[in-house]
């Protein structure tokens, strides 16, 4: 264990256990001002306990056993409890980081099955820039939890049934699959569906037909089913082009869309129905979630089936949840999802409390993903009002990482292929790392200039740290696994670095646990900075004796690995060489 945080935490612990047989009391532990942790357990005791905070502080004081790992302790305020690391338990335990191939980082001891859904586009329809933002945080997550100790499964809920196919097998079978037309739908698939929607809106004869091919899908009639499986495997080769390019984890066999979930909508219904949890209402089956009330003050309505017979959105989720908590037994799922279905998310999920389909034990929780803005600050889209081309958004990033990436100072010159690698590498890390960075709900505006920066916290900033560190080692003429300390920390930027690389299992847990990778972004950027405040005055190949500069390769060492992982855990690749 060496997150200090939670070192800390159990020595306080036991001390509560022995002072006032509270050994379960959460002993408040707080980065401070004052030192570099404090204590602050013992006001809220003192309430329980009827006593002074000071007293209380000083009986845990008396009681407390840190003597291996605290330089100081100190008494402050009203009965803060101040703790400074020695330096010594500080170097050990970045020595143990340094030698242990998951950098301290602890596997959690609760291991659950995470379902992590994420970039779920609907399939030949429109993968908007948003959809960008739910795959790369969403796989940053999946990543996370993983390497947390969790069973993640990745599962893309991809829209791939409905109204809408009819239209686009019709237009399909028009233009035939060789045509140049076609070949949207791995190149553009948002076009294609256009072109199928004019059709649809200016031609009764084909709106007729597809309306009749809907049928026919619905009735999983042969022909048709050949005709849309033809069109999702086309859809899927762009999906795997964008996500292959994005250097995203998703699969084939992570594909689980809403044509899996269709045989089992009616299901749903009777079922819902049965229970008396869905009533029939103006012709349509819906549920009331108590609590969900419109502008009106009127029950809110989830549609389970429509005056017509169809299904909606809305089964097909609960159809979902059900199989998941039944098939496939996991405790969490995590909808990385935009903000502007958390209502839809928030019904859904009463409707499954309410039928007894998601069990106390088992979270769901909506990831809300905030939407990407343009330049004006509406919703991201090109000049004309059209949305963005993914591919040629990613082109473009590349674009101007390459001229950015000519006004730093290189060490060596490139030759065109390795620059070529390098420059995709800095644009698809800064458009991912800004995606990352910012915390997940939020709304922000699409800036290629602030994403693509190297000052600041943005992925090339972060990934020219790690260069720079490789660098070091070039000119020393060793490996970053050769240099093995031991590490002594004199300089106090030695201290504040390595203090920081200890913190780096808490960041991962922590962003784990409430799937904001922003948190593990923050960490990152605060640690680049601890790493240039120690390159900045401590000399690491001038360093003064043999010693010393063994010691500040290892941090170097240790302060590489840990960007790298961090950032490996968000899906942003590290050059060697920048
Ligand atoms: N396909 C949907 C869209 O593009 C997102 C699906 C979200 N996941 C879900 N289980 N409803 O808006």
């Amino acid at each position: 264990m060496s997150d200090p945080q939670h070192v800390l935490a159990a020595r306080v612990q036991a001390a509560l256990g022995a002072a006032f047989g509270e050994p379960d009391a959460d002993p408040v532990i707080r980065p401070s001002q004052f030192a570099d942790f404090q204590a602050n357990v013992a006001l809220p005791l003192a309430k329980k306990l009827g006593r002074k905070p000071r007293d209380i502080a000083t009986e845990i004081v008396a009681h407390l056993d840190v003597s291996d790992v605290c330089e100081k302790v100190e008494i402050s305020g009203p009965g803060f409890v101040n703790l400074t690391l020695g330096p010594g338990w500080i170097a050990g335990q970045a020595q143990e980081m340094l030698g242990d191939a998951r950098l301290s980082v602890e596997k959690t001891d609760a291991p659950q099955t995470a379902i992590v859904e994420y970039s779920s586009p609907n399939i030949a329809k429109e993968m908007h820039v948003g959809h960008l933002r739910t795959t790369i945080v969403g796989d940053a997550i999946a990543r996370v939890l993983e390497f947390a100790g969790h069973h993640v499964i990745r599962d893309n809920h991809v829209g791939d049934w409905g109204t809408p196919y009819g239209m686009l097998i019709e237009l399909l079978l028009d233009v035939g699959e060789g045509s140049e037309q076609a070949k949207l739908l791995e190149t553009d698939p948002n076009a294609f569906y256009q072109a199928a929607r004019e059709h649809f809106d200016s031609d009764p004869e084909f709106a007729q037909r597809s309306r009749e091919r809907v049928v026919k899908l619905q009735a999983h009639d042969a022909d048709t089913i050949r005709h849309w499986e033809r069109l999702v495997d086309l859809s899927k080769i762009y999906l795997h082009k964008v996500y292959g390019r994005l250097g995203v984890t998703l699969t084939d066999d992570d594909i689980r869309g809403e044509s899996f979930y269709d045989d089992m909508l009616g299901d749903i219904a009777d079922e819902l129905q049965a229970k008396g949890v869905a009533v029939i209402s103006e012709g349509a089956l819906c549920v009331f979630p108590p609590g969900f009330t419109g502008r009106d003050g009127d029950p809110l309505p989830v549609i389970i089936r429509k005056s017509d017979g169809g299904y909606n959105y809305s089964t097909s989720d609960l159809a979902t949840i059900r199989y998941r908590v039944d098939k496939m037994n996991v405790d969490r799922m995590i909808y990385v999802v935009g903000s502007q279905q958390a209502l839809h998310f928030q019904m859904v999920f009463a409707v499954a409390r309410m039928a007894g389909w998601l069990p106390d034990g088992v979270s769901a929780e909506h990831a809300q993903i905030g939407s990407v803005l343009g330049p004006d600050g509406k919703i991201f889209r090109t000049r004309s009002g059209k949305s963005i081309k993914l591919t040629e958004l990613l082109d473009e990033a590349v674009e101007r990482a390459g001229a950015a990436f000519d006004e730093v100072p290189h060490d060596e010159p490139f030759d065109g292929e390795t620059r070529r690698q390098v420059v995709e590498a800095v644009g698809i890390g800064a458009v991912k790392y800004a995606d990352l960075s910012t915390a997940r709900g939020s709304e922000y505006v699409f800036d290629f200039d602030r994403m693509i920066s190297f000052r600041g916290n943005t992925g090339p900033y972060l990934q020219y740290a790690t260069a720079r560190i490789r660098s070091i080692f070039r000119k020393g003429g060793l490996s970053p696994e050769e240099a093995t300390g031991p590490i002594v920390l004199g300089h106090e930027a030695e201290r504040a670095l390595a203090l920081h690389l200890l913190g780096f299992g808490a960041a991962v847990h922590q962003t784990g646990e409430t799937t904001e990778p922003h948190r593990l972004c923050a960490y990152l950027f605060d640690l680049a900075s601890a790493y240039t405040t120690f390159y900045e005055n401590c000399p690491v190949l001038k360093a003064p004796d043999e010693a010393t500069k063994a010691s500040r390769l290892a941090l170097c060492a240790l302060t590489l690995r840990t960007l790298g992982k961090g950032l490996a855990l968000l899906g942003v690749a590290t050059p060697e060489r920048m």
